[in-house]
């Protein structure tokens, strides 16, 4: 019989602490053992002996900083019972005693003392989360190996929206498993209904278009689908009836996945307009040709008869076609860019008419086109950039239906008070 993981959940003191027992009460359906250390703050926000209860053992504190009687130190014998330790929520107190190895408490000594596998799920407010000292200690942390789940956009303590709410209690439950959020997600029953994208139809387009200019040659581009992919392969595992309309790639198809192959920018247009009328949620991820050969040639180009002249006629921006197609969805558009990234972004968003847009940084080598990692932002109408720093597709992608779900639970949230209030002045 396998042994079971030994997971050591540290609560620092935020408001989401009040998800501790939901996450211990998870681990330990999947046969996980948990042990609790808490700070003094993290006291303010859920109760000690909630967490007795649900792991079923004491709870560590700074009572525990003085030898219990056996002369072993407790921090040090609660880091060689566990096999990996998970700190959530994170505040940026927490992440920066972890950063600069300060161990002013308990829960901070045992960090200090511990060798294993970390995982960090910050949660604040945006503008901590977004303060350079805070981006700086993460980026340390990062660098050392440890494992940040979220944060993420929602709704926040404040009553504000932004960048800064604890991520998902399941997808930090997966890390801590050393799954990501969606295999658990993907693995057994009852985790399955949590996603808001269950049974939501989700299209989206990936890769590039080829523009023929004879029967073998084209114009296209360097985009590679895997971010597309990543996306399409992430909202099916979350249970959404997932659309794939795809330019000309070598990636598997990922399972779950209803996959439409398209060459032209025009193909694409036709197949995303055929399938957006039922669709919830669009990722127009795909590269599509700006332009197109005016005329294509019925054979192949001879380099006898001299360079070719190429007239080239724009292509439809399928994205703004899908923006104003009837009905209500949510609208993701990608840019790539070069310079000002932040400022074409915001004008494009204006252009394009979509609801999210993520944009990236294409003049960076490390990340975008072919790379496997990506570093973005995301522009909404009337917020603030959310920055996604730079992690492996498949982790982004998860982030940004992260975000896409916590915007569809709000609409839902707008629409269920919009109906409430109709229904009670029909009533009065
Ligand atoms: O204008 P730009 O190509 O930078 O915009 C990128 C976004 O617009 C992407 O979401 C891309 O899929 C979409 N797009 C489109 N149709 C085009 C060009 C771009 O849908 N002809």
């Amino acid at each position: 019989m396998a042994i079971p993981p030994r997971i050591l959940l540290g609560v620092s003191g935020g408001i989401a602490a009040y998800k501790a027992p939901e996450m211990v009460r998870r681990w330990r359906e999947r046969g996980a053992e948990v042990r609790c250390a808490m700070t003094d703050n993290a006291r303010r926000f859920v109760s000690p002996l909630a967490l007795e209860v649900v792991t079923g053992h004491r709870v560590y504190g700074e009572e525990y900083l003085k030898p219990q009687g056996s002369g072993v130190e407790e921090h040090i014998e609660l880091t060689e019972w566990a096999d990996r330790l998970v700190l959530a929520p994170a505040t940026a107190n927490l992440l920066a005693l972890l950063a600069r190895g300060l161990a002013p408490n308990f829960l901070t000594t045992l960090a200090l003392a511990w060798d294993g596998p970390v995982v960090v799920a910050p949660a604040m407010h945006p503008r901590m989360w977004n303060h350079p000292a805070t981006q700086e200690n993460v980026a340390l942390l990062r660098a050392r190996g440890v494992t940040l789940v979220g944060p993420v956009v929602g709704p926040l303590a404040s009553g504000e929206i932004g960048m800064g709410r604890m991520a998902d209690p399941l997808a930090i439950v997966g890390a801590g498993l050393e799954m990501s959020g969606l295999e658990v997600r993907a693995g057994v029953g009852p985790a399955d209904d949590k996603s808001s994208l269950v049974g939501r139809r989700v299209l989206v387009s990936a890769g590039p278009t080829r523009e023929p200019l004879d029967p073998v040659r084209f114009l296209g581009n360097r985009s590679s689908g895997k971010m597309g992919f990543a996306l399409a392969a992430e909202a099916a595992k979350r249970g959404a009836i997932v659309d794939l309309v795809s330019g000309p790639v070598s990636l598997e198809e990922p399972p779950g996945v209803r996959r439409t192959r398209v060459e032209t920018a025009l193909e694409m247009r036709t197949a995303m307009l055929d399938r957006v009328v039922d669709a919830e949620v669009v990722f127009m991820t795909a590269a599509v040709a700006d332009y197109r050969p005016l005329r294509v040639a019925s054979e192949k180009l001879k380099k006898e008869t001299g360079p070719p002249t190429v007239e080239l006629v724009e292509n439809p921006d399928i994205l703004v076609e899908l923006s104003k197609a009837p009905g209500r969805r949510l609208i993701v558009g990608f840019a790539a860019e070069t310079e000002d990234v932040l400022r074409h972004g915001q004008t494009k968003l204006e252009r394009k008419g979509c609801d999210l847009l993520v944009v990236n940084d294409v003049s960076r080598a490390d990340i975008g086109f072919d790379s496997d990692d990506n570093e973005v932002t995301v522009l909404a109408k009337g917020a603030p950039p959310v920055v996604i720093s730079r992690r492996p597709k498949r982790e982004l992608a998860a982030a940004l239906l992260d975000l896409v779900e916590s915007d569809l639970v709000e609409r839902d949230v707008v629409e269920r008070e919009l109906s409430t209030e109709t229904e009670s002045e029909v009533g009065a």
